[in-house]
């Protein structure tokens, strides 16, 4: 990995945006990515995944139907079809309007305006879908400012092979047996565990900082629990908050 994430002692939890700042705007937006980065947030994060005719877009759900005001499967839909939809409605008749965008739009309104991003692949993608992922980042500059995670083995695998340089993180439900065995065969950056998991065993972040893994926990909303993971050692806290999140690390 080009760098660590291990968050020294006494520094602030990383704040990372989930879906942008999910809680005052419709999720996986401009709107919500640019509160996040009003907020203070380190990154944003979002969900990646191709439209029918292969172009990468920001969405959590496999279908449009809960976040705008169309339906179906997000790989049956062109990206005319996307383009076409409102992301904002179904929040608040604020954001009516609000587009999906596509990763290269995200990746544009980050490099000219700040901030970086923890890009989640979601969902089982191809090599061949991997790599207009990592095009795509290429093309805009942002290799340095973004951060790959995913559930899926094969798409970090897959990004290793094509982009060394992209750090990677694992994300996870439930503990592996050995999370330091694997995040050294998947070359990881971060292990991003769940935080009723993580809570189950929290001596495994002591585990991988001895590796030179660093800890992204999700999705935490509560001060009682940013307090709780801040005195465990975590680096970073996935949260639909961050504007309170980057409020409680400043007056902590
Ligand atoms: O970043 C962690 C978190 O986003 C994983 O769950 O369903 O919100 O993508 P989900
Ligand atoms: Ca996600």
């Amino acid at each position: 990995p080009p760098q660590s994430y291990i968050r020294a002692a006494g520094a602030p939890l990383t704040v990372i945006a989930h879906r942008g700042a999910s809680s005052a705007a419709p999720e996986n937006t401009l709107a919500s990515q640019e509160i996040a980065r009003r907020g203070g947030a380190d990154f944003v994060e979002n969900d990646v995944q191709p439209s029918k005719d292969g172009v990468p877009y920001v969405l959590h759900d496999g279908t449009v139907d809960r976040t705008t005001d169309g339906s179906g499967a997000v790989r049956s839909l062109t990206s005319a079809q996307i383009d076409a939809l409102d992301a904002g409605s179904w929040f608040a008749p604020h954001y009516k309007g609000a587009r999906v965008p596509t990763l290269a739009a995200q990746l544009d309104d980050l490099r000219t305006r700040g901030g970086d991003l923890l890009l989640e692949i979601k969902g089982a993608h191809t090599k061949d879908e991997v790599a207009t992922i990592v095009d795509t980042i290429r093309d805009h500059g942002m290799t340095g400012r973004v951060f790959v995670q995913s559930f899926e083995v094969d798409a970090l695998r897959y990004t290793h092979e094509l982009a060394p340089d992209l750090p990677l993180g694992l994300l996870r439900s439930t503990l592996d047996a050995d999370p330091v065995a694997l995040a050294k065969e998947l070359h990881l950056a971060a292990y991003n565990p769940e935080d009723g998991a993580l809570s189950k065993k929290p001596s495994v972040i002591s585990d991988l900082h001895k590796a030179g893994v660093a800890v992204m926990v999700w999705t935490v909303d509560s001060a009682d629990r940013w307090k709780a993971l801040e005195s465990a050692g975590v680096d970073g806290v996935i949260t639909n908050r961050p504007t309170e999140l980057n409020g409680w690390n400043s007056a902590f």
